[in-house]
């Protein structure tokens, strides 16, 4: 126990004091033990019990001195002690709050330290890369077909040649499969059946339509393989867009505005369309869907005179292949074809591609370099 709480327990007389006069040296070292006390409060609960201590309502200091000097004084005492009681009062409370603001700005300027971020360290760079040119023109077919009610589905790019060729009526020995000849898959002998890379996305005509019933909707983005020499416009993997609807009342009207639609939303409104007489074996009758030459505008001619580079002067641009679906098919997938009618495409996105954005080599597509993937973030 302190010298101070030691006396300031017991009654003035106690003390030998009698005489208002000599209050004053007892208060000043009062003061004096308190200014200490109060220096070496340096956090917050440090701060509380030293609070306690002094102001704390049982056994505080202060009143232990209203308890064992003011009450018990004499008449000539009380007065005096009452007045250097509030003096120290007032100054105790005042110095109390100062330190308490001082522990918490202190506390602030210390977390502000410890947490302080240096602006001026270089950050870390993390490089975003984006979609390859031939993702994003996926999407932005997908994006017009699917805002029609198309859904997206996709299929194996093994398939064995039922899917690939005799459910889309060509039969083994028809001439058509020269223009697609592909690669075979070594396969153990005995194997129940050869399997090869697909030559287009129309599989996925047969697939869908042997799980679903009609109305069938779809488009099929993705890859195909031909057994082609690499050229600027040929590839031995490329890739399309299949389309397919079959419904019970689907007319030729419906599939040529259905292509309208989607050539105007991709190459511009001002583009017109037009097809001619194709051959396809699961399609009849099949056309060849042109574009008026964006470019020049569907008159041959380029901006500053001389023929246009793109369409070479023909004014129109050969785009894809479509046509009716053929009755023969609906044979294969259990679809009677005296009720239902539809309709079929295959867009080369490639192709496609290298119209709407300027390129004249499709190998660039799959050389990664990333010189050409930046022009196109
Ligand atoms: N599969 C054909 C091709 O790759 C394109 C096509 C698809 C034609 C659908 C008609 C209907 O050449």
């Amino acid at each position: 126990m302190t010298a101070h709480e030691n006396k300031t327990a017991q009654p003035l007389v106690h003390l030998g004091i009698t005489r208002p006069e000599e209050l004053s040296s007892l208060f000043a070292d009062l003061r004096g033990r308190f200014d200490a006390d109060c220096a070496s409060a340096h956090d917050e609960s440090s701060w509380k019990q030293f609070r306690d201590a002094w102001l704390g309502r049982k056994s505080g200091v202060l009143t232990q001195i209203t308890d064992s000097w003011l009450k018990p004084a004499t008449p000539e005492l009380k007065r005096a002690v009452g007045q250097q009681l509030n003096e120290l009062r007032a100054h105790v409370e005042s110095q109390i709050e100062t330190r308490r603001a001082a522990i918490e700005t202190g506390a602030e300027e210390n977390a502000l330290a410890r947490d302080r971020i240096d602006l001026s360290l270089p950050g870390v760079v993390r490089p975003v890369g984006s979609h390859h040119l031939i993702r994003q023109v996926f999407q932005e077919i997908e994006d017009i077909f699917f805002s029609i009610g198309f859904s997206i589905v996709e299929g194996p790019e093994i398939e064995t040649p039922y899917y690939n060729f005799e459910a889309l009526n060509i039969p083994e020995f028809h001439p058509v499969r020269d223009d697609m000849d592909t690669f075979y898959l070594d396969l153990p002998k005995g194997a129940p059946t050869p399997l090869l890379l697909r030559t287009h996305t129309s599989p996925m005509q047969i697939r869908t339509m042997e799980k679903q019933k009609p109305p069938v909707r779809v488009i099929v983005p993705g890859k195909v393989y031909r057994r082609d020499n690499p050229d600027a416009t040929h590839s031995f993997a490329f890739h399309q867009i299949e389309g397919l609807a079959v419904d019970t009342d689907i007319t030729f009207c419906d599939f040529t505005g259905t292509i309208e639609y989607f050539v105007k939303r991709f190459f511009g409104p001002s583009v017109k369309t037009r097809f001619r007489p194709s051959y396809f074996p699961f399609t009849e009758p099949s056309v060849e869907f042109d574009v008026s030459c964006p470019f020049c505008g569907g008159t041959g001619t380029a901006a500053g005179g001389g023929t246009c580079s793109k369409c070479k002067g023909a004014a129109w641009i050969e785009l894809f292949g479509a046509g009716m679906v053929d009755p023969a098919v609906y044979g294969f997938v259990n679809y009677d074809p005296k009720k239902v009618s539809g309709f079929a495409f295959g867009i080369g996105i490639d192709r496609l591609a290298m119209l709407k954005y300027g390129i004249d080599d499709i190998q660039i597509f799959f050389q990664n370099d990333v010189r050409f993937l930046r022009q196109f973030p």
